[in-house]
């Protein structure tokens, strides 16, 4: 019997094995950026875990339970059951995270809820319900998820993982530049920075799944070079682990 061996043929079965890619690392160091394209290129599902953790940061914020950076865990964990969260896609094909059915994808972003997210992070039980859905979402493969444990404890079987790194201030002045162009121009570039050196400290610091690189995971500094470039490497990547399912 003859064997098909055209490259078509091979590409066209690469690119249907489903594989979860994990991009875990620290805040602003351009995860969800790669991690949409990377989704794009493949047509796979994208799914921003951080959001997640932003609308019940929000969700606390604006019930009255965070105040002086203090939160009302009781009354959080009693209410985690009437907290629906789900993206959907805007005509432009970004994600839209929803909250409870509206759309936060702007007020999830502020520096407000910057602030005391790291900390709700950090309840456990908050962990758990986002946890498993995150785990629901991806069942099926063909996912890309960015966060700070997917690949240690959301997905640690997952066929690629991605740990990004990159220069304070380079995170800086990039995470500044795309607050401005959302119109948050009172928020200046030392309040960013040291937000960012904050989050990545209690990420690192917590108890429960703390943001920590896999043993297997590839580590990906992109202090110095281009958006493109990132991708381009996170591609070959994924394209070898992809091939390596075939
Ligand atoms: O990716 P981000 O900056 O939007 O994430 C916001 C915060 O949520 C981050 O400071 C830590 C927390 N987070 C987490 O603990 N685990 C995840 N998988 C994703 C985010």
């Amino acid at each position: 019997m003859l064997q098909d061996v055209s490259p078509m043929y091979h590409s066209y079965e690469i690119y249907n094995m489903s594989i979860v890619i994990a991009i875990d690392g620290y805040s602003s160091t351009g995860k969800s950026t790669i991690a949409k394209r990377l989704a794009e290129a493949l047509d796979y599902i994208y799914i921003d875990t951080g959001a997640m953790y932003r609308m019940v940061a929000l969700y606390s914020m604006q019930a009255g339970w965070v105040s002086d950076g203090r939160i009302d865990k009781d009354a959080l964990v009693a209410a985690l059951d009437q907290i629906e969260l789900s993206f959907v896609r805007d005509a432009s094909g970004e994600n839209v995270a929803m909250l409870n059915g509206l759309n936060v994808e702007l007020a999830i972003r502020s520096m407000a809820v910057s602030q005391v997210v790291s900390a709700i992070s950090s309840i456990s039980a908050v962990r758990q319900k986002l946890v498993a859905q995150q785990q629901s979402m991806g069942q099926s493969k063909a996912v890309v998820l960015d966060g700070r444990d997917i690949g240690t404890v959301v997905f640690p079987e997952a066929e690629l993982k991605i740990f990004m790194t990159a220069d304070s201030d380079v995170r800086a002045s990039r995470r500044h530049a795309e607050l401005q162009a959302k119109g948050q121009s009172q928020v200046t570039l030392s309040a960013v920075r040291d937000n960012l050196l904050q989050r990545d400290e209690a990420d690192q610091a917590r108890s429960d799944s703390p943001l920590l690189q896999a043993k297997d995971a590839q580590l990906l500094d992109n202090s110095t070079i281009t958006p493109d470039e990132v991708f381009q490497v996170a591609l070959s990547w994924a394209m070898l682990a992809i091939a390596g399912k075939a």
